[in-house]
C-alpha cells in the first residue's frame, strides 16, 4: 500500500511554498498526499514564529497528536521551519513532545529527504538544526498545489533587522538566486501553463545586492521579456528601498500587476525609528505619490502593527492618519508580539494587552471601511479575473483581479486557469460577485 503524508503549514506565503518543496521531497520517496492525519504515515509541521500565536497554534496541534502516535507508533512526526530554528527551540520541543521523530530548521529544509532516510529503521529521533545558511538550491523540487498560481523564491533571508522581527535570526542573511535560474524557473512554469507567478523574498528590492549582477527591476524586465499574457507579482517590498526604477519597470510591462504590497508598519516617525525601518511617514507617502503619479490606477496593500513598545495614543493616531492618507485597498493588521532575541523584546514600555486590543479594533474598523468603500466602487464595472478554483460550497468559480480582489461567478464550463471578464453585479462584502461577459 502507498505511504501517505500530511503537511500542516503555518505562516506566510514563503512557508506555503516551502511546504510545496517538502511535498516534492516526500513524493520523490513514494509518498502520496492525504488530507487526514489519522491516515498519514508521516505528519510534517512547517512552523512559523513571527508572532506568539503562530507558535502557540503549532504547539497545540503537535500536542494533539500524542494520542494518535500512541495508537500508531509507526506514524512519523516531523517538525521544522522557523519555530525550530530559534536558539534552544528544538530542545524545548523535544522535552515537551518526546514523541516527535524528526526536527529540522529553515536552513536544512531542502535536506529533509536525507533526514527522513536517516530516521526510517531507527528508533532514536533525528534532530538536525543548522546554525548557518545552506547552499542556495537551483533545482525546482516543488510539488505545486496552486495552479494556475505559482511561487518562485528569488532570494532567502533578510539583512534589515527591524527591531521587532525574528525573521533575520531564523532565516539568516540575504542570499539571492542567480537571475538565469529565476528566469528559467518562471519560463518553465509558463510553459507548463501557469498564469500567475509571485516572486518571493523578504525584501525583494535588495535582490542582487549580494551578487551584484542584476538588480530587482532588471530581473522583472528579463522575466517580462517573454511577450505573452501572464501576471507577475512580488512580495515583499521594503519602502526604504522602493524606488522609481522599479516603478518604471512596472509601468513598462503589463504583466506586472498594479497592486503593490508595501508594508508601512506604523505612522509615527518616532515608532518607525524605534522599529529601525529607516523611513519616515512623509517619505513613505512621497513614494506612494510617486507610484500613483507614474501608474495612476496602482493600488496598495500593506502590513500595519499596533502596540509596539512605548506607542502612545498620539503615535497610534498617526498610524490611523497615515492609513487614511495612503488609501490602502487592503491591510494586514497585527498586534505587536514580543519575540525573544529581538531588540524590541528588551525595550522598556511594553504596551498592556487591553490597550493593544483596543487599538487593533479601531484600526481594523478603519481598514474595513476603506476596503468596503473600494469594493462598492467595483459595482457595474467589468473586471478580468484569473479563475483559480471552484468553491464547492458556494457552487461558484472564483479567482482574483490584478488588484487581488476576489471575484465569484457561475459557469457551465471549467474555467480554472483562464482569464475571464466578469460584469460585477454585487460588491457589498470584501469580494465581488459577477457574470461572465467574455472569455479568453
Ligand atoms: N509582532 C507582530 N507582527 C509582526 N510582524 C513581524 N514581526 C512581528 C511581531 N513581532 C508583521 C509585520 C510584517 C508581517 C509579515 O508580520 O507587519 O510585515
Ligand atoms: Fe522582518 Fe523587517 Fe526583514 Fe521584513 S524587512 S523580514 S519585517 S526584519
Amino acid at each position: 500500500m502507498e505511504k501517505k503524508y500530511h503537511i500542516v503549514t503555518y505562516g506566510c506565503q514563503m512557508n506555503v511554498h516551502e511546504s510545496e518543496k517538502l511535498a516534492g521531497i516526500l513524493r520523490s520517496r513514494g509518498y502520496a498526499e492525504t488530507s487526514s492525519k489519522e491516515e498519514a504515515d508521516i505528519v510534517v509541521f512547517n512552523t512559523c514564529c513571527i508572532r506568539e500565536n503562530a507558535e502557540n497554534h503549532a504547539y497545540g496541534n503537535i500536542g494533539a497528536l500524542k494520542k494518535l502516535k500512541k495508537a500508531r507508533p509507526a506514524m512519523l512526526i516531523a517538525v521544522g521551519g522557523c519555530m525550530t530554528q530559534q536558539p534552544g527551540a528544538a530542545e524545548r520541543l523535544r522535552k515537551k513532545f518526546p514523541f516527535v521523530d524528526i526536527v529540522f530548521g529553515t536552513h536544512n529544509l531542502e535536506e529533509f529527504g536525507a533526514l527522513l532516510d536517516r530516521k526510517i529503521g531507527r528508533k532514536k529521533a533525528v534532530i538536525d538544526i543548522w546554525d548557518k545558511e545552506g547552499e542556495v538550491r537551483e533545482d525546482d523540487i516543488s510539488f505545486r498545489t496552486s495552479y494556475p498560481n505559482a511561487w518562485v523564491n528569488i532570494m532567502y533571508g533578510c539583512n534589515n533587522f527591524c527591531s521587532y522581527c525574528i525573521v533575520p535570526y531564523v532565516r539568516g542573511r540575504e542570499r539571492s538566486r542567480a537571475a538565469e535560474a529565476v528566469v528559467a524557473e518562471v519560463n518553465d512554469l509558463l510553459d507548463r501553463g501557469y498564469k500567475e507567478i509571485t516572486l518571493l523574498g523578504q525584501n525583494v528590492n535588495s535582490y542582487g545586492n549580494d551578487c551584484g549582477e542584476v538588480s530587482f527591476p532588471q530581473l522583472l524586465r528579463k522575466i517580462c521579456a517573454r511577450d505573452e499574457k501572464f501576471r507577475l507579482r512580488f512580495m515583499t517590498s521594503n519602502p526604504k528601498d522602493f524606488g522609481e526604477e522599479l516603478v518604471r519597470a512596472i509601468a513598462d510591462h503589463r504583466q506586472l500587476c498594479h497592486l503593490i504590497h508595501l508594508p508601512v508598519q506604523a505612522g509615527s516617525d518616532r515608532i518607525l525609528r524605534l522599529m529601525n525601518r529607516k523611513y519616515t511617514a512623509r517619505e513613505y507617502l512621497q513614494k506612494v505619490e510617486m507610484l500613483r503619479r507614474i501608474i495612476p490606477d496602482c493600488q496598495l496593500s500593506t502590513d500595519i502593527m499596533v502596540g509596539f513598545p512605548t506607542e502612545t495614543e498620539e503615535d497610534f493616531r498617526a498610524t490611523l492618519e497615515l492609513v487614511r492618507a495612503a488609501d490602502f485597498s487592503a491591510a494586514f493588521t497585527f498586534v505587536y508580539s514580543r519575540r525573544s532575541g529581538t531588540v524590541a523584546a528588551d525595550m522598556e514600555g511594553q504596551i498592556p494587552e487591553e490597550v493593544q486590543k483596543e487599538r487593533i479594533m479601531r484600526l481594523v474598523e478603519l481598514v474595513n471601511a476603506q476596503t468596503r468603500e473600494k469594493s462598492l466602487s467595483y459595482r457595474g464595472k467589468t473586471v478580468e479575473i484569473l479563475c483559480e478554483d471552484y468553491d464547492d460550497k458556494k457552487r461558484l468559480y472564483m479567482g482574483r483581479d490584478e488588484y487581488g480582489r476576489m471575484g465569484y461567478f457561475t459557469s457551465e464550463q471549467n474555467r480554472i486557469g483562464n482569464f475571464v471578464d466578469i460584469h460585477v453585479t454585487d460588491s457589498s462584502g470584501i469580494s465581488l460577485m459577477g457574470e461572465i461577459v467574455a472569455k479568453e
